[in-house]
């Protein structure tokens, strides 16, 4: 006879009732048992509401009221929401999810279509269910072909917060806490070919990672023609070329992956974020044959890379599904179309005020910069400091609360750079909602038109929080 679980344990959360929770029920759960000090950090910001339904662009709470998500899950969302083919394709699935002692037909689909859609001669992927899993086998196939030690990456590079990844992240704040990382990484900055020809002088490196525009680091595009250079010079200098497309992949630049706009071939690709469709966890890296091979080409050296989740059943049905979907939607077309009518509205803002520092970008994957402050401000001065300060760290965090709670439009400042909002919308998303973006930043930036000198008026209550509650909240949360 089944036994009913409520009775030998009141407290625990059938599911029926999880998806039910208020919004205090939530963030009670969050602060007893993920992590308090992110319930108090989003609290400040009235970031802790309860969404209960999602569909597209649009997402809504518990009080019916409607969002637009121009966050877009940091670039997962290419299909939007919960797409209902993804879904479908999900639970169309019979077969095991998991039985590693076989070789999962899904997977191999999956694998030889993914060789299809990239470029050049990218063969043999390995899956795994995280961005920072795909940069990590990446960093080991690369050592494993050659030997070689010593790897370069970018500053303000972001490729993911495990050990390796982080290795390879440009950003001191998440590092420093974790020190040491992997020694033999050197860092050269984003855009500057020169630099990374000194550094692959020696020859002793076994890869260059970078990212064909940088998402974390504050959607940086680097100067035309950089990652073409780059492609030559780590060929000349017998070093693999790494390309981090698991932000800019699938359409999100305008090309299906970002390298293609300067008809780069990587040797090693990494992807993942809106590879599973929104909806399922799913990350790969993808090789060329000569670096696959010699590295793991033998049978004693077949297992040296596994996961046990990576090119499940069910990721890898949702995997083919989008790339049936980007396919057939031409959503790589529709991004480069609406992302050149949205960066042209925005540059018109930016010409009309200068707190609007710099709108920059491809296709629809585009940052905002705004300009700090000046700290001399009085509300600074009334502070004695603290909101100068905070606004170093806040500025980004603080539109994006003026968007949500006035205008009921998510975003998120990029995590290596808090002076920028990125704009990551479903590719899907229509016209109509980029135009309701479009009035929303016009009204923000309105109020703040030439008063440098002002930390932002509407969100002085958001400041008088924060300064109130700044000795219980470390900024460097954030
Ligand atoms: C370019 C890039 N690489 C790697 C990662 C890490 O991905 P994940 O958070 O899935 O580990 C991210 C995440 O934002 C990213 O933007």
């Amino acid at each position: 006879m089944g036994r009913r679980i409520k009775e030998a344990m009141p407290d625990f959360l059938e599911l029926g009732e999880a998806m039910k929770l208020t919004r205090e029920q939530n963030r009670e759960n969050h602060r007893q048992f993920i992590n308090p000090e992110l319930v108090n950090m989003m609290a400040l910001l009235n970031f802790d509401k309860c969404f209960v339904r999602a569909e597209g662009t649009s997402v809504w709470d518990d009080e019916g009221n409607e969002y637009l998500d121009f966050l877009g899950g940091y670039g997962a969302l290419n299909l939007g929401h919960n797409h209902p083919e993804i879904i479908a394709a999900v639970e169309s699935v019979k077969s095991p999810n998991l039985l590693q002692a076989a070789l999962n037909p899904l997977a191999g689909a999956l694998a030889r279509d993914l060789a299809l859609f990239m470029p050049g001669k990218l063969q043999y992927s390995f899956f795994g269910n995280s961005g920072a899993e795909a940069v990590e086998g990446a960093l080991k196939l690369a050592r494993a072909y050659s030997g070689k030690m010593k790897i370069i990456s970018c500053e303000g590079a972001f490729h993911g917060k495990s050990f390796g990844a982080l290795s390879v992240t440009g950003r001191e704040k998440y590092r420093k806490p974790f020190a040491p990382l992997l020694s033999v990484v050197e860092f050269v900055p984003y855009g500057d070919s020169g630099a990374l020809e000194k550094s692959l002088a020696k020859k002793d490196v076994s890869a260059f990672i970078v990212e064909p525009i940088q998402g974390e680091g504050g959607v940086i595009v680097p100067p035309e023609g950089y990652l073409k250079k780059v492609r030559d010079i780590c060929t000349e200098h017998n070093a693999l070329l790494i390309v981090d497309e698991i932000q800019t992949g699938f359409g999100r630049t305008g090309k299906l992956f970002a390298c293609e706009h300067e008809g780069v071939v990587p040797d090693i690709m990494c992807i993942s974020k809106s590879f599973g469709g929104g909806v399922m966890p799913l990350a790969a890296y993808t090789a060329i044959e000569k670096v696959w091979k010699r590295a793991y080409g033998s049978m004693e050296k077949a297992t040296l890379h596994t996961s046990t989740f990576g090119g499940n059943s069910r990721a890898a049905a949702a995997g083919i599904a989008t790339l049936e979907i980007i396919y057939r939607e031409d959503l790589s077309h529709q991004a480069a179309e609406k992302g050149e009518y949205l960066l042209e509205r925005l540059r018109q803002l930016q010409q009309k005020y200068p707190f609007l520092q710099e709108v920059r970008g491809r296709g629809l994957m585009i940052g905002l910069e705004f300009s700090q402050p000046k700290q001399e401000g009085l509300f600074n001065k009334l502070t004695g400091g603290v909101v100068g300060k905070l606004a170093d760290e806040y500025l980004g965090a603080m539109i994006a609360g003026e968007l949500l709670n006035k205008h009921q439009i998510i975003t998120a400042y990029t995590l290596n750079n808090p002076n920028v909002i990125r704009l990551e919308p479903p590719l899907t998303v229509s016209y109509e909602e980029l135009d309701k973006l479009l009035v929303a930043l016009d009204e923000i930036c309105a109020k703040n038109k030439g008063v440098g000198d002002m930390v932002i008026s509407s969100s002085k209550t958001i400041l008088a929080s924060l300064v109130k509650k700044h000795n219980r909240v470390n900024p460097n949360v954030l």
